[in-house]
Order: structure tokens, then sequence, then C-alpha cells
């Protein structure tokens, strides 16, 4: 089986010259649930911007068989779907129904087709009876549910999701750990939440300072509370 997620050598400097990446190397499997872990500024939302091609750094970076460069982009953010940490950067339509039909509206579907897209998509977020409901006025819970939506509605084999349950009081994010359990599709999840780690992803990547600097079994590495204090998680 190919790599459905290839980063090699990657790094990444922000205009007024901050290193935000440092040589990444990462590869993901098909189906594979895999969590970035790293204390704040180790790179982790850099990281999951380079997979759709927000950013672009120097090095290597293979989506599939695609390269994220311009003439792929389409292609590229079908494939993978990006979360942001704030559903309110996600949902900017009137109704719930026109945010999650937005993606596949965009990709040229035909009026049905988003129909059975949204449908599709709301059910699987368990949300089959907010399509009419104002996206604006849901809680947080609510609202992070119907993000993940919008980009389900695009039916992307990857899912990366940045902070999917911060924010979230301990209900909702219990629910919506449950849920991501739910989705068979392939993740990349960036998290301080061990809880989430633990139950959802076999392997963890930590980053420090822009670095790989461990990637391996999720109990070996959140069991080694020397390599966490080390690197600013204790
Ligand atoms: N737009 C930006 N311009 C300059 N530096 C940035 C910008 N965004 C993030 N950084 C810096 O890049 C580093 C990595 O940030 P980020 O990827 O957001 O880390 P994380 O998501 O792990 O908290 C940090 O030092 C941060 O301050
Ligand atoms: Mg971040």
């Amino acid at each position: 089986m190919d790599p459905i997620i290839e980063i090699g050598d990657l790094s990444f400097f922000y205009p007024d010259g901050k290193q935000a990446l440092d040589s990444i190397n990462l590869t993901v499997m098909p189906g594979e649930r895999v969590s970035l872990v790293g204390a704040n500024g180790a790179g982790k939302s850099t990281l999951l911007h380079h997979l759709n091609g927000i950013l672009t750094g120097r090095g290597r970076v293979r989506i599939g068989s695609l390269e994220p460069t311009k003439g792929n982009l389409g292609r590229i953010r079908a494939m993978v779907g990006v979360v942001f940490q704030n559903p309110d950067d996600q949902l900017f339509s009137p109704t719930v129904f026109e945010d999650v039909a937005y993606g596949p509206i965009y990709q040229g579907c035909d009026k049905g087709t988003v129909q059975g897209r949204v449908e599709q998509a709301l059910a699987a977020v368990h949300m089959r009876d907010y399509a009419n409901r104002i996206s604006y006025h849901l809680s947080g819970g609510e609202k992070k549910r119907i993000a993940i939506a919008t980009v389900l509605s695009m039916q992307p084999e990857i899912l990366v999701f940045d902070e999917p349950t911060a924010g979230l009081d301990p209900r909702a994010r219990r629910e919506l750990i449950e849920l991501l359990a739910e989705l068979p599709q392939t993740m990349l999840i960036a998290t301080h939440d061990f809880n989430l780690v633990e139950l959802l992803t076999p392997r963890t990547v930590l980053l420090y300072r822009g670095r790989v600097v461990a990637d391996g079994a999720t109990a070996t590495i959140l069991g080694d509370e020397r390599l966490l204090t080390v690197h600013g998680m204790r």
C-alpha cells in the first residue's frame, strides 16, 4: 500500500523570518488515525496548513499521488478536509444547509447531488434536523459538528482537525470524540486533549519547536513522562 500523506524534509518560515517547521518527515497510511501533539507554538497548525495548500514551504508534500501545487489545489482540497480550530472561520452562510452545501456547489455538483451530500453529511454528525437552523445561533459543540459536516459534504479521503475539542464542555467533548470514532477517513488531529489521543488515535507524533521529536504508539509516547516534560507537555 502507498502512503496517503507523505511529507519529506519540510521546512517553513513565516514572512517575519520565524521558522515554524524544521525538516519535518511524516508518512501516514490510508485509514490511519494520528494525533499531532506539542506545546503551543510547536508548529502543529502550520504543519496542518501545508496539507491542503494553505501554506507552502520548502520540501516535499504529497497527498496520494498529488502535490499541492496551484494547478492541483481543487483536487487536493476535495481530498483533504480541514476542520479549523474556530468553527466561526468555517460557517458563514445564513443557514446550516447553505453552509454544508457550499462545498459540493463549489465543486459543481447538480442540485440533487448537493441535496444528497448535505443529508449524508448532516446524518454523519447526527445533525439531521438542523438543516434550516441558523449556524450563527448554535452552541459551540453544535457549530463544531456543522463545521465537520461542511467538510464531509465534499467527501474527502483525509480529515485534518486543529484542536477539535478545544473550548467544548466535557459532555460536548465526549460526544465529539465518539462521533470522530465513527468516521472511516484517514485522520490527522492536532490536539492537547490526551483523552482524545488515547481513545481515538493509536499513533502519536510529538512536535517540538518545528521538529518531530517522537513518532510512535500512543501508549508509548503518552506513557513517557520524561519525553513529555522535556518537550513542554507537562
Ligand atoms: N502568521 C504568523 N506569522 C509569524 N509567526 C507565526 C505565524 N503563525 C504562527 N507563527 C509562529 O510559528 C510557530 C508555530 O506556530 P503554530 O503552527 O501556530 O503552532 P501550534 O499550532 O503548535 O501552537 C510559533 O512560534 C508561532 O508563534
Ligand atoms: Mg495551533
